[in-house]
């Protein structure tokens, strides 16, 4: 096996200051070698994992409630999928699906075409990340309606290479000192329910944000024939963990069919079980006409995979392609995982989701800084605020929660400006979740009392 045996089951395990000695060493490493553009926020050095356990180099056990962003969906080097990708990794590591043909290509997109969201016959494109398969959803969607423009949503965010950071509006930083990026994208606002202007009911503000597509960016700045696709995160993730609700989903549908424009589903974050079902937009029973994921789908090895309907995906040899995409050992990582999820993890995910968000339901009553709690499964977001009448935003408050929880042994990623992300491995307990929950607990107290 490739990991160690841990020494903890359920909890954290914190044995040194931290950062320990090992990890100080390191940290000094990185602050000159490495890029300087990664934003942590605390200082974590990982060494190993198992399950829902991060060891890291001076012994400290963490209990992880970030899953990497999302991606270690069925729990660190679950005993399946290590077997899976050492037992590949002996047989074939590269072959290059641009050239040569491979038969588990064509095994997992069979796979995920039994559990895509859309009905009909579906095609995959392979490529290596989230923002790889948003590049081939931009260019596919433009390819096949031979049109231009995009729409996409303020808080998204689809990835950073510049066809996907055209469609991200998530943070500044994100795009400063980068422009011009793509040309033909239009940023509509997205349906954020709790940040709705007072006194207008959530039907109103889903219709507010339908009429800003229809009456605003089709007449004045995109025509509706010239709109190829219309991009969505049924959750938004980096955003704040922000569902979009059903009825807008189903309007979003509309306006798509009304006027031939595809409906692109990005599922990198939010999709994989996490939310209980294989895909997030299956809750709103919307179909879309690609889907893009990544993330949790291999358990941490680099894949990601652009879903089309078939007559969609219509584009010719030499269109679009990548050297690494579809790798043999990330396929069988895919497929390895796709049998825990469906096994086991898209189940818990439901059940330890609605157990956790039954917990954290009552601290918008109880705790004066939780302006809401939302979400659905294990994909669950805490927005911290500093007067929940005005909801001003909790930002400093919100990092020196997770701050707190890290101390305490347990990770907590931010989303957005001021939420916290609760998005453990699929495969977590409840007995962990109720250590880590009360973790986050006891540190939202703990700020709320300095406030
Ligand atoms: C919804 C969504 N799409 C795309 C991406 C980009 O994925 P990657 O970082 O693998 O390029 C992310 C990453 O966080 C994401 O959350």
């Amino acid at each position: 096996m490739a990991t160690k045996t841990m020494t903890t089951a359920d909890g954290p395990n914190i044995k040194t200051k931290l950062p320990g000695p090992n990890a100080q060493r390191i940290l000094e490493g990185d602050a000159k070698y490495i890029s300087p553009s990664y934003t942590r926020s605390y200082p974590l050095v990982a060494k190993r994992g198992r399950g829902v356990i991060v060891e890291d180099v001076d012994g400290n056990e963490f209990l992880d409630f970030s899953s990497g962003i999302a991606v270690v969906s069925t729990g660190h080097c679950h005993p399946e999928v290590v077997a899976a990708i050492q037992r590949q990794a002996g047989e074939l590591i590269h072959m290059s699906g641009t050239d040569f043909y491979y038969e588990n290509l064509i095994t997992l997109a069979e796979r995920l075409s039994k559990i895509a969201p859309m009905s009909g016959p579906v095609r995959a494109y392979y490529g290596n990340s989230g923002a790889e398969a948003i590049e081939a959803a931009i260019k596919l969607a433009r390819y096949h309606t031979k049109r231009q423009g995009i729409i996409a949503f303020y808080g998204a965010f689809h990835g950073r290479t510049m066809g996907a950071l055209s469609l991200t509006a998530s943070k500044t930083q994100q795009r400063r000192r980068f422009s011009p990026v793509m040309p033909g994208v239009a940023h509509v606002p997205f349906p954020y329910v709790y940040r709705r202007p007072e006194g207008m009911s959530e039907a109103q503000f889903v219709n507010e944000c339908v009429q800003f597509i229809e009456d605003k960016v089709f007449k004045t700045i995109m025509a509706p024939e010239e709109c190829a696709a219309i991009f969505i995160e049924p959750i938004q993730g980096e955003g704040g963990y922000v569902p979009a609700p059903t009825e807008f989903m189903k309007e979003l549908r509309r306006i798509c069919d009304e006027n031939g424009i595809l409906l692109v589903a990005d599922e990198v974050q939010c999709g994989a079980g996490r939310t209980g079902k294989w895909w997030a937009i299956e809750h709103t029973g919307v179909e879309p006409d690609m889907v893009t994921i990544a993330k949790g789908i291999a358990s941490g090895m680099p894949l990601g995979v652009t879903l089309a309907r078939a007559p969609i995906m219509d584009w010719v040899p030499g269109s679009h392609a990548s050297t690494f995409g579809g790798n043999p050992i990330c396929i069988e990582a895919a497929l390895a995982t796709m049998d825990v999820l469906e096994r086991e993890g898209i189940r818990n995910a439901e059940v330890v989701g609605n157990y956790i968000l039954q917990r954290i339901n009552s601290w918008v009553k109880t705790h004066p800084m939780v302006g809401d709690v939302r979400g659905i499964g294990l994909m669950l977001g805490v927005e911290l605020v500093k007067d929940k009448r005005t909801k001003e935003q909790a930002h400093d408050e919100r990092d020196r929660v997770v701050e707190l929880a890290f101390e305490r042994g347990v990770l907590f990623l931010g989303a957005g400006h001021n939420s916290i992300r609760i998005a453990p491995p699929l495969i977590v307990t409840r007995e962990q979740a109720d250590i880590a929950i009360d973790v986050l607990e006891e540190c939202i107290a703990i700020v709320e009392k300095g406030k």
